[in-house]
């Protein structure tokens, strides 16, 4: 049974800032930030959104009128509660089939292909199931680190089904786990606790693993928490420079928003799609999904013939020239108020109401 991607849509805030700028304050000059991080902008949160206002975005744009679903997952490090499902507040706000199995899903970056995994599973032995899933996160470091350069956030909301129209998914996961302390954030902590030079080299070493079973010539599509980490794969060995031909296609969307965390695979597979001109019906694509904490997984998937109908390009577009520019991270005075958005309408007694911008 053929199963996969069969639409897939993104989100992303509405204020963004000026990367090299921000790393001119801290003293890095354009020529180094471009061989170290290579970011040209990042996206910055208002007050009134968060990971289920950018999630409702994303997947509204997917799902069809009085459309069904068998399974929704929400996959994100970044929610506001410990116990309930960030997905029960979309079940709410876009009518989602009440008898769904509805859930959220976490181990850091990693998460969507969790979500992937068991959506595709869950399809195999239910052959007319439809499984949507939405990660969606907000990557904010500590003010003053250079672990900021590579804030951002976004949504990418995509639906599973049999015979898909974008891509499939072959069954040949190979993955590979450790207790590590590259990157952590405990209860106690508002950020992320990160040693950088260490994440990204676990990041490497569970690639360099993992593609010892993976020879088919494919496209890579990483988990990007910078756009220049697609560079440190291809330049750690000599063998990995072949995934170099798609570079800068497979780097756009990233190098627009930062690290959205759960959200950054599929948002390099969106912007493959989206930015490359060539037809890639029957390529084969190669998936690296890592999680720090960490969790890897490296997966192929086959592009389907005649997938280009089916993507949202202009939108995605758009959207990113939709956002207005900012200074610098502080959010407290930055409100989304662009007409026919969702943001957050009010928290009273910490519950979160939601609206659409009119
Ligand atoms: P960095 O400090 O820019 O990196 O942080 P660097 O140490 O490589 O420095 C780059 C260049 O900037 C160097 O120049 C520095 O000297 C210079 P060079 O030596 O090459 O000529 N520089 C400065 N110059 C003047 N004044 C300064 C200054 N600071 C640096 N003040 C890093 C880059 C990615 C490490 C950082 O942004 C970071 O910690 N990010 C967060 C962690 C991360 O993204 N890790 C990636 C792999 S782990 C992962 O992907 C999982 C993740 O997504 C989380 C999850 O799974 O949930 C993060």
């Amino acid at each position: 049974m053929s199963v996969g991607i069969d639409r897939i849509g993104l989100h992303t805030s509405y204020f963004y800032l000026d990367s090299i700028k921000f790393a001119n304050l801290f003293g890095i000059k354009e020529n180094v930030f471009k061989r170290t991080i290579d970011q040209i902008k990042n996206s910055v949160i208002a007050k009134n959104e968060d990971v289920v206002s950018l999630a409702l975005n994303a997947v509204e744009k997917i799902i069809l009128p009085n459309e069904k679903f068998d399974m929704f997952i929400f996959a994100t490090e970044t929610s506001f509660d410990n116990s309930k499902a960030a997905s029960l507040y979309l079940s709410e706000y876009l009518n989602i089939n009440k008898n769904c199995i509805c859930f959220e899903i976490k181990q850091a970056c990693y998460a969507s292909t969790a979500a992937l995994i068991c959506g595709i599973n869950y399809i195999k032995s239910n052959e007319n199931a439809k499984v949507l899933i939405v990660a969606s996160d907000v990557a904010e470091y500590m003010p003053n680190t250079n672990g900021q350069f590579t804030n951002g956030n976004g949504a990418v909301a995509f639906i599973l089904s049999s015979n898909p129209k974008l891509i499939e998914i072959e069954d040949n996961f190979s993955s590979i786990h450790q207790n590590a302390y590259d990157f952590f954030k405990p209860h106690e902590e508002k950020y992320a606790i990160v040693f950088g030079q260490d994440s990204i080299q676990l990041y490497l070493n569970f690639f360099n693993i993992l593609h010892l079973n993976f020879q088919k010539d494919s496209i890579l599509i990483p988990h990007m928490p910078f756009s220049l980490m697609f560079d440190k794969i291809c330049n750690f060995k000599e063998e990995f420079k072949k995934y170099l031909k798609y570079k800068e296609e497979i780097k756009c969307y990233t190098k627009e928003i930062g690290n959205c965390y759960s959200a950054s695979i599929f948002l390099a597979l969106c912007s493959l799609f989206d930015n490359c001109k060539e037809d890639l019906s029957n390529k084969n694509l190669l998936f690296f999904a890592y999680g720090s904490g960490a969790m890897a997984t490296l997966f192929n998937a086959k592009v389907i013939s005649g997938y280009k109908l089916f993507l949202n390009t202009h939108y995605n577009k758009a959207l990113l020239l939709r956002r207005k520019k900012v200074e610098n991270f502080d959010n407290k005075n930055l409100f989304n108020d662009l007409k026919g958005e969702w943001v957050i309408d009010k928290i009273e007694d910490y519950k979160r109401f939601y609206k659409k911008n009119g």
